[in-house]
Order: C-alpha cells, then sequence, then structure tokens
C-alpha cells in the first residue's frame, strides 16, 4: 500500500509507502526537502498539508506546536501519510544541487587510521558505487545504538565505492566510543546515504574559502580532492584549525596539495600549540587567521565551513565583517548525537 504525495510548488510527486515518512520517500526518488535533524525536533521541514489525511508522527512539541497541528502543519520528517496528500513545502533548491537518491548501502570496515589522538579515519567499501556531492554526509547505523549518526563523506566522488569518514571520539557518546574503541578491520556496517546541501557552488567562478575545525575537516577535504582533480582553477584557500600539532591531522597532504597546485593556499591555525610542537604557523583560532590572511576583504569569494558551533559562530562573523553576504556562506546544519 503506497499514497502518492505532490509536492507544492514544485509539482513533484513521489510515492510514500504505508509507515513511511514523507522525508524519506522524497529523499529517496531524488526529490529535496529542507531537513536538519530528521526526528522531530528541530522543526525545519515543517510542511503545510492543503489535501489529505496524515499520521503526525513523533514530531515534538516544541517543533511543532498544537496551533500549527490544528492549521494542519507536519514535520515531513515524521508524517506518515493516510491519503493521497498535496502539502506546500518552501523549497529553494540550488541550482548545483544534483539531488542524487538516498539509498541503503552495506560496507566493509577496509582500513582504520589513527588521524590524531581523538580522531580516527574509517574507510569503507561498500557494496556497490555510491553517487554523491563532494561536501554530501552519510547516516551510519552503529551496532548497538539507536538511531543512526550523521559522518561527512571524506572522499571524492571519483572513489565511489570505498568511502572515508573522519570520526571524533566525544566524551560520553555511545556511538563514537564504539567506533573508536570496538570497530575492527573487516567488519560490516549499515549506512544510508547521500545526504545533505554542504556542496561547491561551482557553476560561478567565485574563489572558495574553506574553514574547517577538528573532525569538520572531513567535508572540505572531500570538496578540495574534487576541485583539484577535476583543475578547477579558481582561488581555493583551506583554513584548518587545531589545538596543536598532534590534533591537526592529514596537514601533509594539504601541504602537497599546496606545493602541486598554484591556486590552491592551505592555512593551518593552532590555538594551543605545546613548547615541544615548535610552531611557526599561525598561533590563535582558525576565524582569526582568516581575518588575519584577507585583511576584511574576502568579498568576491564563497565560504564553507565545517566545525563545532563556537568555530562556525565566530567564522561567520569574520566573514561578515570581512564583506561577504549570508548568501556567499554555507554551511553543514545536521545536527546528531554523539
Ligand atoms: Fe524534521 Fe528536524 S524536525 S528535520
Amino acid at each position: 500500500m503506497s499514497y502518492e504525495v505532490t509536492i507544492e510548488p514544485t509539482g513533484d510527486v513521489i510515492e510514500v509507502e504505508e509507515g513511511q515518512t514523507i522525508l524519506d520517500a522524497a529523499l529517496r526518488q531524488g526529490v529535496w526537502l529542507p531537513f536538519a535533524c530528521g526526528h522531530g525536533t528541530c522543526g525545519t521541514c515543517k510542511v503545510q498539508i492543503t489535501d489529505g489525511f496524515a499520521d503526525v508522527g513523533a514530531a515534538s512539541p516544541f517543533a511543532l506546536m498544537d496551533v500549527e497541528r490544528e492549521e494542519g502543519k507536519v514535520l515531513a520528517c515524521c508524517c506518515m501519510p493516510e491519503s493521497d496528500l498535496v502539502i506546500e513545502a518552501d523549497i529553494d533548491v540550488d541550482p548545483d544541487f544534483a539531488g542524487y537518491p538516498v539509498q541503503d548501502y552495506s560496507g566493509t570496515v577496509t582500513e582504520i587510521l589513527a588521524l590524531s589522538p581523538t580522531i580516527r579515519g574509517l574507510r569503507i567499501r561498500l557494496d556497490r558505487d555510491m553517487d554523491f556531492q563532494a561536501g554530501q554526509y552519510i547516516n551510519l547505523q552503529v551496532p548497538g545504538v539507536d538511531g543512526s549518526r550523521a559522518f561527512s563523506l571524506a572522499n571524492p566522488p571519483s572513489s565511489s565505492q570505498e568511502i572515508e569518514l573522519h570520526v571524533r571520539k566525544v566524551e560520553g557518546g555511545k556511538a563514537t566510543t564504539w567506533l573508536h574503541d570496538e570497530l575492527q578491520v573487516g567488519d560490516s556496517l549499515a549506512l544510508s546515504g547521500p545526504y545533505g546541501q554542504f556542496f561547491v557552488r561551482k557553476s560561478d567562478e567565485q574563489g572558495a574559502i574553506f574553514i574547517a575545525g577538528g573532525s569538520g575537516l572531513s567535508s572540505p577535504q572531500s570538496m578540495i580532492l574534487d576541485m583539484l582533480a577535476e583543475g578547477d582553477c579558481r582561488p581555493i584557500y583551506l583554513f584548518q584549525g587545531a589545538r596543536n600539532v598532534a590534533e591537526l591531522y592529514n596537514r601533509e597532504l594539504f601541504e602537497r596539495l599546496a606545493d602541486g597546485h598554484d591556486n590552491f593556499h592551505y592555512i593551518p591555525a593552532l590555538n594551543a600549540p605545546l613548547p615541544e610542537d615548535d610552531w611557526q604557523g599561525f598561533s590563535g583560532f582558525v576565524h582569526e587567521a582568516v581575518a588575519d590572511y584577507f585583511k576584511e576583504r574576502c568579498a568576491g569569494n564563497k565560504a564553507y565551513l565545517c566545525g563545532p558551533p563556537p568555530m562556525i559562530d565566530a567564522a561567520i562573523t569574520t566573514l561578515m565583517h570581512s564583506r561577504l553576504f549570508e548568501r556567499d556562506i554555507h554551511m553543514e546544519s545536521f545536527l546528531t548525537a554523539a
């Protein structure tokens, strides 16, 4: 049994199986709807039902208030149709969005890399190729943990069957602790993807400023490897923030890329270098490195931010002082548990 859901104003029509949410069906059919948390708590996926009936599912009363329920609003990530539906969504699809359908995959861990004292790299060979845009993420099922966990893909799309994830161990986080302490080469994992609207807007000629902190380096790594492999010759800047040299992972990779590409500039920044680091590079937070490098003149670039929320907030303030508009700043906004 399935229902037909018409999405206005685009007129896209999707089939939704009984018990399936509107969001899941849309993403699996290559139709994009706005969303963030994926489980009824943020309200990003709110849509208006204009015709038909539906079960609102496990929508949080904070994300979907009673008065909104009475008006026929629902959260697409929780809502399951009970008849054919017409919904109205606030859709603003970027022309650079490829819209690869979300699919389920199984994979085998082929390599585990100790990238830094707190970050592990996982290489996972999938049962088949996954089409995705550099910067997108997957949802990983972690054995013994409810729900899935989102991890950005660190490999470029040209390596579509062996994916790479960077996992930071979060203190007390069940999933990341398991991935650090229990996962072995040869283990099988289930995942779905690709998700997300974090990708390089390639259709314009503007330079690209990547600002990364911690394991937030993963998606910029994928995007930069993709752009350089394609021969993209716009100016590309990577600002990588870390506490000290041991946490500044994949530094050699980016130094090598900067040596080999005149248009790629790599600027690492350490905010707490150790005496034994003998650090000669920029000392301070990564947003301060951006301000120091561009001297408040970032216009003509687009910025892509990935890292902890305080880093993102500080980077946005710096970029806006440096004459970038909100429309020029992109960031990954998935919310996930540890
Ligand atoms: Fe649906 Fe967050 S409430 S994506």
